[in-house]
């Protein structure tokens, strides 16, 4: 009943490749969603709507507090935001037209009831996304003046702390709050004496406010507030927002009224919707060919790959003597398939690290190295320190992301924006395409910068690039016989992926995306180091996935699977078209079109994503928001 989605027609100006994903100045921490309502809709109603479009930055737990007649209302549960609605239908709360709400990637305290946001005072009730680094000390000074505290979040220490502070001025108790609270922030608060009005204010998280026709929001993204209006204020640092029906005041952080820009939201609400599929990971599976379009064309100039609309000439691409290439998870993964390119091509040495493990291991920076930052939302903490510590050793930094305006495009020297539009999938598709498809064009531009390819062998390469799209497509058609296949997959524990070179570094991509859906234990492998030991776990009852795309590679990596296979694996083989491959060593072929090998990653990832998804809807997980995982981790 909470759950209706609203639809506005899409604005004929659209631009969905120039949306800003609304992330104001030094925006950390991701993690949480918070919604706030006041107008003349049912709040609970736009709040849940709301909260489902936030989803994906957490699902631990869910929790609305209304402005209902006899005061505010709160509740709240532990879980998905289908167990809060569950819940609400058995509270029937009083009708509210004025309301917040939470979701929530547990930080401090473990996922339950008590640790769900909101939390409430006599006097106030708040929703938090972000930090608050000394809790502790607020906590225990709080505890001397009498506060008691029911749960472990750094959250209900900022909840009492505000409501220490209120005299009946919220501007005023906001800003006294800011100055004594550390870490970063953005609250969405109500105040039992202040009818029909949501307070918000941010510091290093982010917060829009926005107005409609007699109703107003705050939102940690905009996506929340899109089914309703397209009207919207970034607030900036230690801004306060009080937003009542139709009307937003912004005050700074010292409560002097200011005045504030208003932006329009640019893509629609489809776009951020499922647009008719089950799951937005099929959806995102499917926009590959559209998204690598966007991201490419645009940076073709002669049938050579160009960067100047990203600020950046050609004359920057000369003199680097080493790279290092430094992102987390699936973003890692499009980056070591960028070091293959760049070394093959550019003959310049690149190393690739994951960036919790780069910070630490004190890597040798000069002024000659370019560090290059990948990352889908540009929020990852590991990586956002990782571009912080490379500008501290006089590197060049150039960020590669997906979000405009988060913090790594904000702090990079140079960036270049992937445009796959949103991705709201927990696990990345789309933004691994698109980010290989840079990893491409970076690759060709060093290359002919230091001289080892010239403009028409770049040329060439470029559409071979184009044709590799083209690919993606054609290896979206084998949806139905990968969905077929993985029926087997069905009550698997264990999986091995092996891949030599390029099918390694795409096995490990391929491997992520398995496991963190579908909770299958699996793992990719280096082909010819399996039998180091590893090998002992294979056995009948152990699949393997082999990816043989590789020309140089293939009578290596056929010997490999020879070795599984003759182990009892069964072998899935995904090789190109047209290999001469002895049908003894796999029980199934997969062929991809007969790209370069260089291009064929793209063709091939499509089918490993296929491999992922269809394995688990069959095994009923939630493809779009596997357990305990976050799109965004902005923690470190
Ligand atoms: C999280 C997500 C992964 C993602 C990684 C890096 O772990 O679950 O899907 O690859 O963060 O994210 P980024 O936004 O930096 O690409």
């Amino acid at each position: 009943m909470f759950f209706k989605y609203l639809s506005v027609p899409a604005r004929p100006d659209e631009d969905f490749f120039t949306y800003i994903f609304c992330r104001a100045e030094k925006d950390r921490f991701i993690m949480c969603g918070i919604v706030g309502y006041t107008g003349s809709r049912q709040a609970a109603s736009v709040l849940f709507d709301a909260l489902s479009s936030l989803e994906y930055r957490g699902y631990d737990s869910a929790g609305i507090s209304l402005f209902t007649d006899a005061g505010i209302a709160t509740i709240k549960s532990q879980g998905r935001l289908q167990n809060l609605v569950e819940k609400m239908q058995q509270a029937q709360p009083a009708a509210a037209s004025c309301g917040i709400g939470h979701t929530r990637w547990a930080t401090h305290g473990e996922p339950s009831d008590l640790n769900a946001h909101p939390h409430a005072t006599e006097k106030l009730s708040l929703v938090h996304n972000g930090i608050i680094e000394n809790y502790q000390q607020l906590r225990q000074k709080l505890t001397m003046q009498g506060y008691t505290f029911l749960s472990r979040t750094d959250t209900e220490v900022a909840a009492k702390l505000l409501d220490s502070l209120y005299e009946g001025d919220p501007i005023a108790a906001i800003c006294k709050a800011q100055t004594l609270l550390e870490g970063s922030f953005a609250f969405a608060i109500l105040f039992a004496d202040q009818p029909q009005t949501v307070y918000a204010v941010r510091r290093g998280s982010p917060l829009i406010a926005a107005m409609g026709k007699q109703e107003s929001f705050v939102a940690s993204d905009v996506p929340a507030i899109l089914p309703y209006t397209r009207d919207y204020i970034l607030l900036e640092e230690g801004q306060v927002a009080a937003v009542s029906p139709g009307n937003v005041e912004i005050y700074n952080a010292e409560g002097e009224p200011v005045a504030f820009e208003l932006h329009t939201a640019t893509w629609s609400v489809e776009q951020a919707q499922k647009g008719g599929y089950d799951y937005f990971m099929r959806k995102e599976i499917c926009e590959q060919p559209e998204a690598l379009l966007h991201t490419i064309h645009p940076r073709i100039a002669d049938g050579l790959p160009s960067f100047e609309q990203d600020g950046i000439p050609d004359a920057f691409w000369k003199g680097f003597n080493r790279i290092s290439i430094v992102a987390c998870g699936t973003a890692m993964h499009a980056g070591m398939v960028g070091r293959i390119l760049i070394e093959r091509l550019a003959r310049i040495p690149v190393e690739c690290d994951i960036a919790s493990e780069f910070r630490y291991r004190n890597p040798i920076l000069t002024k000659d190295t370019l560090v290059l930052l990948i990352s889908q939302s540009g929020e990852t903490a590991d990586t956002l320190a990782a571009l912080r510590l490379a500008r501290q050793c006089g590197a060049t930094t150039l960020a590669v992301v997906n979000v405009t305006g988060s913090s790594i495009a904000r702090e990079a020297d140079y960036v270049i924006h992937t445009y796959a539009g949103p991705e709201i999938a927990v696990a990345s598709t789309k933004a691994y395409s698109v980010q290989l498809s840079v990893m491409y064009m970076v690759a060709f531009k060093l290359a002919v910068a230091s001289g080892q390819l010239t403009a028409d062998q770049c040329r060439t390469l470029t559409a071979s690039l184009l044709q590799a799209v083209d690919a993606t497509k054609q290896a979206l058609a084998l949806d139905a016989e990968i969905e077929g296949y993985v029926k087997r997959y069905k009550t698997l524990k264990d999986l091995f992926f092996l891949g030599r070179g390029l099918d390694y570094a795409l096995s490990m991509e391929g491997s992520l995306k398995l496991k963190e859906i579908s909770y299958i234990h699996c793992e990719a492998y280096a082909a010819g180091e399996l039998k180091h030991g590893t090998i002992s776990l294979i056995t009948e009852n152990v699949p393997v996935v082999a990816v043989a795309t590789q020309q140089a590679l293939l009578a290596k990596t056929v010997s490999n699977i020879k070795e599984v296979r003759s182990r009892g694996a069964d072998v899935l083989l995904i090789c190109k078209e047209g290999f001469d491959i002895d049908p003894e060593v796999y029980g199934k072929r997969l062929e991809l079109p007969a790209l370069d090998d260089l291009f064929m990653p793209l063709p091939g990832v499509v089918v490993l994503q296929l491999i992922a998804y269809h394995t688990a809807v069959l095994r009923g997980c939630d493809v779009d928001k596997p357990r305990n995982l976050a799109k965004s981790v902005t923690v470190e």
